[in-house]
């Protein structure tokens, strides 16, 4: 029974993964509604709270999965990437537990564990595969030739796109965070009214600042009232650019790397437009795309733990490795 960790960014997560990736429970708590009136996470703010509810997620998670904290034979955690103060409160309470009873512990890549939200049974995708990894901080197309060993052929220069999401449900007057938002407003849009560019970027990286750039003029030449008559339509013509790019690239990614299965993971594989825009897909379960503990649980199946008291001097890190 591996008991998992992940307070890496506004969510406050805990669960309990099997040795075999069999998820027995798994509780997410989220502080979205604390960050909303900044429009955006607060670091200090995120801290804080995991400190107020690490405690009370980890004691649901087992309650949930009815084991006892003696029952528990491995911790694993988020080590990074993320904010670190929120990081750290997740690590501390990891080390703490682990080392209470002396159990290893197994430090685990954020984006590491986002792939392996596939991995758990009964739907668990086999490498290896081609894979896109879209969320608040990250766009990134792997190569996973095994959980745990995945190689990065693209990235984006700038904003990630669940950000340019975020973004552009700003300048659409939607709240935070966005992408679910516009994913629900495009609904009652049309995607072609407004011909919103996709970046020509060398390779296989991304780029989405000129698209929020476009959005911004356009909503702006529209005029006040015009662009919220025909918010819909911005939102299903901006969320299909950036749709465009991700299915593209990662059609792309496939066909040089000879990989034929394709996978998407992280928030934004939580787009229905994106979902359909990619039939051939296997994507993440609806309820571990946005950042869970799960994965973190099922990542440590496929990463070496450190016997204590090796894990006890651990620091998290902030960026991409
Ligand atoms: O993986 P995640 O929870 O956190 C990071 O590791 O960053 O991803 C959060 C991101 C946010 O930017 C959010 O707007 C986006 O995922 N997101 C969506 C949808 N649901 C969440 N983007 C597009 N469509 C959605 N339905
Ligand atoms: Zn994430």
């Amino acid at each position: 029974m591996i008991l998992a960790l992940e307070t890496s960014c506004d969510e406050t997560a805990a669960a309990v993964v099997t040795d075999d990736g069999r998820l027995v429970s798994s509780v997410v708590s989220s502080q979205a509604g604390l960050h909303a009136r900044y429009g955006g996470v607060v670091p200090e703010v995120a801290s804080r709270r995991h400190l107020e509810l690490v405690t009370p997620v980890v004691r649901e998670a087992l309650a949930e999965a009815g084991l006892a904290l003696e029952e528990v034979e491995r911790v694993a955690v988020t080590q990074g990437p993320g904010l670190v103060g929120a990081l750290l409160v997740g690590l501390s309470a990891a080390k703490a537990i682990a080392w209470s009873r002396r159990l290893p512990l197994v430090p685990i890549d954020h984006l590491e564990g986002h792939v392996a939200s596939l991995a758990l049974q009964p739907d668990s995708v086999e490498p290896p595969f081609c894979c896109l990894l879209a969320s608040g901080g990250h766009t990134l197309l792997l190569a996973v030739r095994a959980y745990g060993r995945t190689e990065r052929l693209g990235t984006t220069l700038d904003d990630a796109a669940g950000e340019a999401f975020d973004k552009g449900a700003r300048l659409l007057g939607l709240g935070y965070p966005g992408g679910a938002e516009i994913d629900r407003l495009a609904r009652e849009g049309d995607p072609e009214a407004f011909p919103f560019p996709v970046a020509r970027v060398p390779g296989l990286d991304f780029s989405f600042s000129g698209l929020k750039t476009a959005l911004l003029y356009t909503v702006r030449d529209l005029g006040e009232a015009e662009a919220e008559r025909r918010r819909a339509d911005l939102a299903a013509s901006y969320q299909q650019a950036i749709v465009r790019a991700l299915a593209g690239r990662l059609r792309q990614a496939a066909e040089r790397t000879g990989l034929e299965r394709l996978a998407v993971v992280g928030g934004v594989a939580a787009n229905s437009a994106l979902r359909a825009a990619l039939p051939e897909a296997r994507f993440a379960p609806l309820a571990l795309c946005t950042d869970n503990a799960a994965m973190i649980g099922s990542a440590a199946r496929f990463v070496e733990a450190l016997p204590y008291p090796r894990y006890l001097a651990l620091d998290a890190y902030a960026s991409l490795a």
